[in-house]
């Protein structure tokens, strides 16, 4: 077999949640065994430690070794225990490696999980996973696109297998290891099993099921009391084949502490979908497909935005049930076929379509930005072309200003704050390669506070770095560094805001992204302070994207250059509408127009569409809009503060974006 450190199957790695792990891989396999990448199944992984499909960064060649990170964080919070698995998943060659052995568990453990589950010895994780031998018991897998299956079904590695235990509860977590087969787990009593978790977790409550159809890389947590059954022997059963696949023989009597709360854990809030992708799982010219479409690394199916939440359905015309497995977060079920969604199926990251029917979940593209697979679970179907890629993209588009020589000592955007893309978003960019202390504040309460109607009433804060991780998040500023944030004299004057206080490194763009606390709407203000003024690296562009309605609610930026008034500062101000249609906004104000304010709040300039205006200072800053309509302005100021406002012609709404830039 080919296997990971020895056994099949694999090494159990087993971590408490939140702790980032590095696993190196080596590949001691024999050289026609190829390249190898390893996914690790439920992981909330970084895109370039997911175990892409191909390409030389990828693949560890025979000779090679691989080390990846998992850090156990999902939307800025512990990732949730679960029993997740790691396995090869080569372009083409998936089958055939999972087939040979290559394929393990990884269990995070969660204090957030009740503690009076089953637990150390009674906790017993299972792979159930079925082979062909040959006359000389040697493993052997031929291709067929149709799914490969074996006679002889193994539990962790061993063909009937047997336990003693105690006359108490268990928890089996147990995974359908095999590359095409389903099974029907039954006990040989008809008693039912309490089904407490699925891939992604503990469910909200507990479901009894005295049969639990599930296929390849679905995984089930369940508890089995063998209390009463001393001297007895019973059977996990698959219903499937009628075949018995683990004795269990009760031969020990001992006082069983544990129990099963009826309440688990609560599904996290993950919003309302704002877009909606439809994934049709087809056969097309002999080869299993999506979307009419097999399998190409350099095609990208769905370029969901960081920080929303998609609803994605999923259809089945063919006549077989096909395996819909999404990489990088939990899904949560919408409907089946139209209906509700089963009890025990709220959450998961792997799931039944059988032959006609309908499939809608929603999840929410958190933390990591970068390409992801979607696929069959069915290792062959998937090898023969099911599987397509989606890529996270980032929320803002960043441009690089030219270097600076005086600096904007600070940024900030007001405006309306909505669900899902219409949160107000903040980028900006330091340029130079000193770390620069900066606060970033969202505000709301404070505006109400001084006569803005329709203010958000209570703000969060996250900031994200270039690649889309979560640096840090804040709901409440008091909450965490209470004292440092006072010290700076720029506090915020109402407990529910937020604010971080951060060092960041140079030379990189960041996005700050405000939101109303549990969804709420209203008006906010997000704002950047460079508290680093020592340092050679600049504040040197912000931007912010946010709706833009009528009235007090149109998008307004602020800024403050630093400086003398013999030595002004040459800054750009754009207003951006259409063209972030390219980014996946679907309701982008169509045209924007700008007007630039002193501190007196008299007009400095005003523009509709940027040719009209300083059309060549523009060029020659490098920052030409992409679309006519919109707006540009050039400008060399004095020290001062200033104001930007973004509206639509003709009092047009949508999604805008307003950005400053500090040009030589
Ligand atoms: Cu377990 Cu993409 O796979
Ligand atoms: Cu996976
Ligand atoms: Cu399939």
């Amino acid at each position: 077999m080919w296997t990971y450190g020895g056994t099949y199957p694999g090494l159990t790695l087993r971590r408490p949640t939140g702790q980032s792990t590095r696993v190196t891989f080596f590949n001691n396999l024999p050289s026609l065994a190829g390249g190898k990448t390893v996914h690790h199944h439920g992981s909330h992984s970084a895109s370039a430690d997911d175990g892409q499909v191909t390409g030389a960064n990828f693949l560890f060649e025979p000779g090679q070794a691989r080390t990846y990170t998992y850090d156990g964080i999902e939307n800025g919070e512990n990732e949730r225990g679960a029993m997740q698995w790691y396995h090869d998943h080569r372009m083409g060659e998936t089958g055939m490696n999972v087939w040979m052995g290559l394929t393990g568990l990884f269990i995070i453990d969660d204090p957030a999980d009740p503690a009076t589950l089953p637990s150390g010895s009674y906790d017993l994780p299972l792979v159930i996973a079925d082979r062909q031998f040959d006359g000389n018991n040697q493993i052997q897998y031929f291709y067929d696109p149709a799914g490969v299956v074996g006679d002889t079904v193994l539990v962790n590695g061993t063909y009937q297998a047997y336990l003693n235990v105690a006359d108490r509860k268990y928890r089996l977590r147990i995974l359908n290891g095999a590359n095409a087969r389903r099974y029907i787990f039954t006990l040989s009593t008809g008693e039912p099993f309490m089904q407490i978790g699925t891939e992604s977790g503990l469910l909200p409550a507990p479901v009894a099921r005295t049969a639990m159809d599930v296929g390849p890389a679905e995984r089930l947590d369940v508890v089995v009391d063998f209390a009463g059954k001393l001297g007895q022997e019973l059977y996990l059963m698959d219903a499937y084949q009628v075949v018995p696949l683990l004795k269990f023989r009760v031969n020990q009597s001992v006082i069983d502490t544990s129990t099963i709360p009826s309440t688990l854990r609560p599904l996290p809030d993950i919003g309302q979908p704002t877009v909606t992708r439809n994934f049709s799982f087809d056969f097309t010219s002999n080869h299993w497909s999506i979307n009419g479409l097999t399998f190409d690394p350099n095609r990208i199916d769905a370029r969901p935005v960081l920080g929303t939440t998609e609803k994605w359905v999923f259809t089945n015309p063919t006549g077989t049930i096909h395996m819909v497995h999404i990489h990088d977060v939990d899904q949560q079920c919408l409907s089946r076929d139209g209906g509700p969604c089963y009890p025990y199926e709220k959450m998961k990251e792997t799931w039944s379509v059988g032959p006609g029917e309908t499939l809608e979940l929603k999840m929410k593209f958190t933390d990591h930005i970068g390409k992801y697979m979607l696929h069959c679970h069915i290792l062959e179907h998937e090898d023969d072309g099911m599987m397509t890629q989606f890529e996270v993209v980032a929320p803002t588009p960043t441009a690089t200003p030219g270097p600076a020589p005086a600096q904007p000592l600070n940024i900030s955007t007001r405006a309306r704050v909505q669900g899902g893309d219409n949160a107000l978003i903040g980028g900006f960019i330091l340029t130079g390669s000193d770390a620069k202390q900066v606060i970033i504040r969202a505000l709301g309460p404070s505006l109400a506070a001084s006569g803005m109607p329709g203010a958000l009433s209570d703000t969060t804060l996250d900031l994200y770095d270039a690649s889309g991780h979560l640096l840090a998040s804040n709901d409440n500023w008091k909450e965490s560094q209470k004292a440092q944030i006072l010290a700076t004299g720029i506090a915020p004057s109402e407990p529910l805001e937020s604010a971080i206080l951060t060092t960041l490194t140079g030379n990189s763009s960041y996005t700050a992204v405000v939101r109303g606390k549990n969804g709420a709407t209203g008006v906010g203000l997000v704002e950047v302070y460079d508290l680093g003024l020592g340092a050679t690296s600049k504040l040197a562009n912000i931007s912010t994207r946010g709706f833009v309605d009528t009235g007090d609610n149109v998008m307004i930026g602020g800024f403050i250059v630093g400086g003398s008034a013999a030595n002004p500062t040459r800054i750009v101000v754009r207003a951006l509408g259409p063209s972030l249609s390219r980014f996946g906004i679907t309701n982008a104000l169509q045209d924007p127009t700008l007007s630039l304010y002193d501190s007196n709040g008299s007009v400095m300039a005003t523009n509709d569409n940027w040719r009209d205006g300083q059309q060549p200072e523009i060029l020659a800053a490098g920052l030409a809009p992409t679309d006519d309509r919109e707006s540009a302005l050039f400008a060399p100021l004095p020290a001062g503060a200033y104001t930007a406002i973004v509206a639509g012609k003709n009092n047009t709404i949508g999604v805008g974006l307003v950005e400053a830039y500090n040009v030589q």
